[in-house]
């Protein structure tokens, strides 16, 4: 192979421009030219190339967001939109592209496979929600963002005697906030995966802990359950006890990578070339029990991840 191409797709994620740069500077050094295409699969069906330098990815690793650009492309859900995409990268002579973002955007890889281009996958995604892997690149930084917004909302939460309902990303997954919850100490995490609370169980459980001495009752609710803001005031009525929402929002997708999210994109990156030179293609790059592994695109895709029960037992165990 003479020439690459890399994109980023789906929702940005912090560490997408460590993989980046790892993509060029090791795809630099093996010989290859390398391609940047702009806002993913919406780009490529616009031809929207950039060529990548080793100079041009400078100052970039420490970055959040993506040089890159990023899109929702509902026309490459279509076969004459993936037709029209493999075209343009014979046209281009792009031989293969490193597909950086979540399981809608592996489909998009793996239709390009099926086409006759070679795709690799690398999980960029704040939301851990890929089954193959343990770790996807931004979750890492989001959650440390989110754990430090929570932690302010409890200091005011406290002054006050408050309840605060914290909201936090994380679309139908509950990982963001079963990791926050327990590293913030929240009294109660909602979670999509466990629902088990009807909203009289969590007004018993507010009023129970304030009666206990507590100063403030957090609780953090997963956006796949969201509604922060009526819960909120329905809880207000219910108990008695001032209560408010906050929505952390996008501030959970910026910002500048955490050590780990550096490192683990960066070699995912540069395993995601090394695949490419050996021909191999339609493979994600995942995390497993430690080891940099890859799986072929179709049977990652099958694979279903589930929520660590123990994690969530435990946190119902300390909030007493
Ligand atoms: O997938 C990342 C994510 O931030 C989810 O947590 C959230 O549901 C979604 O993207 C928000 O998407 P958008 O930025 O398009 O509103």
């Amino acid at each position: 192979i003479k020439t690459i191409g890399v994109l980023t797709s789906g929702g940005d994620a912090p560490g997408m421009n460590a993989a980046i740069r790892a993509i060029v500077r090791q795809g630099i050094t093996k010989d290859l030219r390398v391609k940047g295409i702009q806002r993913g699969f919406a780009g490529l069906l616009q031809g929207e190339f950039v060529d990548m330098k080793a100079r041009g990815v400078s100052d970039t690793l420490q970055r959040g967001g993506t040089i890159l650009g990023t899109a929702r492309c509902p026309e490459f859900m279509t076969e004459e939109g993936q037709k029209l995409g493999a075209k343009i990268c014979r046209e281009n002579e792009i031989d293969g592209i490193v597909v950086i973002g979540g399981d809608g955007s592996f489909r998009g890889a793996q239709k390009l496979a099926a086409l006759g281009i070679n795709t690799i996958g690398i999980p960029g995604t704040i939301d851990l929600d890929i089954a193959c892997t343990d770790y996807t690149i931004g979750f890492d930084t989001a959650v440390n963002t989110a754990m430090e917004a929570i932690d302010k909302v409890r200091d005011t939460s406290s002054s006050h005697e408050r309840c605060s309902i914290i909201e936090v990303m994380g679309r139908g997954a509950g990982y963001i906030a079963l990791w926050c919850g327990l590293a913030n100490g929240a009294e109660d995490i909602l979670l999509p995966e466990i629902y088990d609370y009807d909203e009289q169980k969590l007004v018993d459980n507010i009023t129970r802990n304030f009666k206990r001495g507590k100063k403030h009752h957090i609780i953090i609710n997963a956006e796949g359950i969201g509604h922060s803001t009526s819960m909120a005031r329905r809880i207000e009525a219910a108990t008695g006890i001032e209560t408010r929402a906050t929505i952390l929002g996008h501030m959970q997708r910026g910002g500048s990578p955490t050590c780990k999210d550096r490192v683990f994109a960066t070699t995912m990156g540069c395993k995601a070339v090394d695949l490419l030179c050996e021909g191999a293609s339609n493979r994600i790059i995942a995390i497993k029990n430690g080891e940099l592994v890859d799986y072929d695109i179709d049977e990652a895709l099958a694979m279903k991840k589930s929520i660590p029960e123990y994690f969530y037992q435990i946190s119902r165990n300390l909030a007493i």
